[in-house]
Order: structure tokens, then C-alpha cells, then sequence
């Protein structure tokens, strides 16, 4: 009897310990995979989402010094948010879940419920987070269309009408930098002034989803704060081509950022001992910017030889930072069996619109993996063009 309780004691304990140690290979698996993609694998150009964490921030999440984040005792979210604010060029800073959510937390502290927010017409406020921005912050959109993402300030001062107890009140613009559905262009930071000083002319606030505004400032060179100068507040992304496996930061002054606080506590965003997402972001703000420049090459690569292939259509103009979107039209295949085809070649891309395609580049994708997804896509174009043939 005693025999057979021990024999149960060794074997429950080797089973729990085996899946510890699976559990850790396959993190770690999973990131050298990434790494490694040379050989066999999966070419993910789906986004730069899929990213995962570097050793060295694995390694930073096993030390980072922890505590409550909502007693605001985690020291290892402090240093993040100081970090952020002091990159940025602003007061403060607020770690939150997701890009998504430091929108939403952005827009209902920056106007009140039955104010009007004039967005670009394809931002992804608008198109990709589920109409919170009505939902839950009780805005409405307003409309205006840029090139590739910059709104010109006429348009944005036809737009805003005069005080009349008709119209909702006009409380702010928000804009995106990068751009994601005009496939990563840039908002330059003379044409970003130039919509700040209608927001002034008119008291409104002026918000920046910079997603990937650090992309924006590799791509030309600048600081990032040349952009930042110009908004009142704005989010950032951690979790994208930074690498991280989590979290986005709001950035602000103070009292911006104090109040985002308690709106992220309402949205259910107060985490407790975050400094596991924030050790990550540290290591991102440190090591992972610099390198969007190669990022931005792969980018360029990409586009330059997909744009060699007969029946797809690319504009070289647009490819200013790490994605690639093109038109597929000429094919004579539907985009979703392109994607297919394409799939089957070992290369994952999105369909953003009906037959166009985006692609980005990103932390582990090298030279080798962009010819292999020209080859492939050169393969599945010159099968849909015998096919037409034949
Ligand atoms: C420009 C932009 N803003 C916001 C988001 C939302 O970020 P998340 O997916 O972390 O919610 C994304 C995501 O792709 C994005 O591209």
C-alpha cells in the first residue's frame, strides 16, 4: 500500500515536472523558430503582430522586479511609462493591453460622450475596433479622407461648421502614423504641424494612433519626437514591430494621463503586476527601434520584386516603412484563392480589400525569406496566368 502511494507520489511528480519543461521548450522552440525561419518553415507575412519576444526579453520578464501595478507599486511599469514619456517628449505615460484599448481610453479622455471626432476615413479607429469609438466612448466620426493618410487642413477646416445648436460639438482629430490600410505611408511631421494648427485655431484636441510611429521616424531618419511635438497626446504599440508580446502606452501630460488611468480601470485594463509586459517594453524602447530599418529594406525588397511579376500591381511610391500592399486583380483568381495558393507555398499574407493583398515585414524575416515569397508569389501568378491561357 505504502509501496503503491509512493509509486503514485514519483510518477505525478515527473508528469508535472515533464510539462513544465515542455511548456518552457516550447516558448523557446517557438522563438527560434521564428529566428531560424530559413530553412523549412512558415514565411508569416501576415503582420508584424506576429512577432514573438527575444530571448533577452524572456530573460528580462524572469528578473523584472515586480509588484501591484494598480497600487501602483510595480517599479518595473514605472521605469516603462518613465521611459516612454521621456521618449516621446512628454509628461507621462500609461501601459495598457492593446492598441485598441489605448484608443479608446485616448478618445473618451480627450472629448465627452455626444462630441464629434474627426477621423481619416480609413483609420483604423474607423474600420478595425469594433465601433467602440461610438460604443462605448459615445463619439461620432466624422469623416475626412487623406492622401495616404494625411488629411489636408482644408479639409478638415471645411469640415468643421460653425456653433449651431444643431450640430454635435467638434472636439478633436485624431490621426495614424504609420498609416496601416494605405500599407504603412507616413504622415511627415510638416504636414502633422499643419493639422495641428487648425486644431488650435479651433480649440480642438489633436491625437496621434502611432502604432507604429516609430517606423515613421526610422523611415525618415528623425527624431520621433519631431512627430510627437505636434499632438497633445497619442498610443504607441509595443506588441507590433517592437516585438513585444503585449501591451501598447499612452502618452500625455500629466493630468491626460492620470485621468486615462481610471478610464483604463474602467475598461477592466488595471493589471496587476504588468512589469512582465513592461520588462519586455523596456527591452524594446532600449534594443528593438534601430532595427525597423531592416525592416523598412525587406519592405522595399519585397515590393521591388513583386512588382516585376505580370498581373500584380504594386506602387513603389507607397512602400515607405515595413508593408507591402498590392493589387491582384489582374490575375483572373480570386484574392482568397491567391491567399490559398500562396499558403500551400509555405508564405501567409492578409487580403485587406477585395483583391489586394498586404504583406509586412518584420523582426525575424530576412533577405532569404523575402526571394522565397517572390518565388512563390511569381509561382502562383504564372499558374493563374496558364490557367487563364489555357
Ligand atoms: C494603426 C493601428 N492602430 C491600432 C491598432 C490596434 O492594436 P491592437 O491590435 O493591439 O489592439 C492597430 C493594429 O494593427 C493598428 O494597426
Amino acid at each position: 500500500m505504502l509501496l503503491m502511494f509512493f509509486a503514485t507520489w514519483v510518477l505525478k511528480k515527473t508528469l508535472k515536472q515533464e510539462h513544465v519543461a515542455f511548456s518552457r521548450r516550447r516558448l523557446f522552440t517557438l522563438g527560434e523558430d521564428r529566428m531560424g525561419m530559413a530553412s523549412k518553415e512558415t514565411i508569416d507575412l501576415r503582420s508584424d503582430t506576429v512577432t514573438l519576444p527575444t530571448e533577452e526579453m524572456l530573460e528580462a520578464i524572469r528578473h523584472a522586479e515586480l509588484g501591484d501595478d494598480v497600487y501602483g507599486e510595480d517599479p518595473t511599469v514605472k521605469k516603462l511609462e518613465e521611459m516612454a514619456a521621456e521618449k516621446i517628449g512628454k509628461e507621462a505615460a500609461l501601459l495598457v493591453t492593446s492598441g485598441t484599448q489605448a484608443n479608446l481610453v485616448s478618445l473618451m479622455n480627450n472629448a465627452k460622450r455626444g462630441d464629434l471626432v474627426f477621423l481619416e476615413a480609413e483609420s483604423h479607429i474607423y474600420w478595425y475596433e469594433g465601433g467602440g469609438v461610438s460604443a462605448i466612448a459615445g463619439l461620432l466620426p466624422w469623416l475626412v479622407k487623406g492622401h495616404w493618410g494625411a488629411i489636408k487642413p482644408e479639409d478638415i477646416e471645411a469640415a468643421i461648421r460653425p456653433k449651431n445648436i444643431h450640430f454635435p460639438e467638434p472636439s478633436l482629430i485624431c490621426i495614424e502614423n504609420t498609416h496601416n490600410r494605405y500599407g504603412g505611408t507616413i504622415v511627415t511631421p510638416t504636414q502633422m504641424r499643419a493639422i495641428s494648427e487648425v486644431a488650435k485655431k479651433h480649440g480642438l484636441k489633436f491625437y496621434l494612433d502611432g502604432a507604429r510611429i516609430f517606423n515613421a521616424a526610422v523611415a525618415l531618419k528623425t527624431n520621433v519626437r519631431e512627430f510627437t511635438k505636434h499632438v497633445d497626446n497619442l498610443m504607441f504599440c509595443l506588441s507590433k514591430s517592437l516585438s513585444c508580446p503585449v501591451g501598447s502606452v499612452v502618452v500625455g501630460d500629466q493630468q491626460f494621463i492620470e485621468k486615462a488611468r481610471k478610464t483604463r480601470k474602467v475598461l477592466g485594463g488595471g493589471m496587476r503586476q504588468a512589469g512582465i509586459i513592461a520588462a519586455t517594453g523596456i527591452v524594446a524602447l532600449e534594443k528593438m527601434i534601430d532595427r525597423l530599418e531592416e525592416d523598412h529594406r525587406n519592405g522595399r525588397r519585397l515590393a521591388e520584386g513583386i512588382a516585376k511579376i505580370k498581373g500584380v500591381k504594386v506602387d513603389l511610391e507607397a512602400v515607405q516603412t515595413n508593408m507591402v500592399r498590392f493589387d491582384m486583380s489582374a490575375l483572373g483568381v480570386s484574392d482568397q484563392l491567391f491567399v490559398q495558393k500562396l499558403r500551400e507555398r509555405g508564405v501567409l499574407v492578409s487580403v485587406m480589400d477585395k483583391n489586394s493583398i498586404r504583406m509586412v515585414t518584420h523582426r525575424g524575416i530576412e533577405k532569404i525569406h523575402i526571394e522565397k515569397a517572390i518565388n512563390a508569389i511569381g509561382s502562383v501568378a504564372e499558374e493563374a496566368h496558364s490557367k487563364t491561357k489555357a
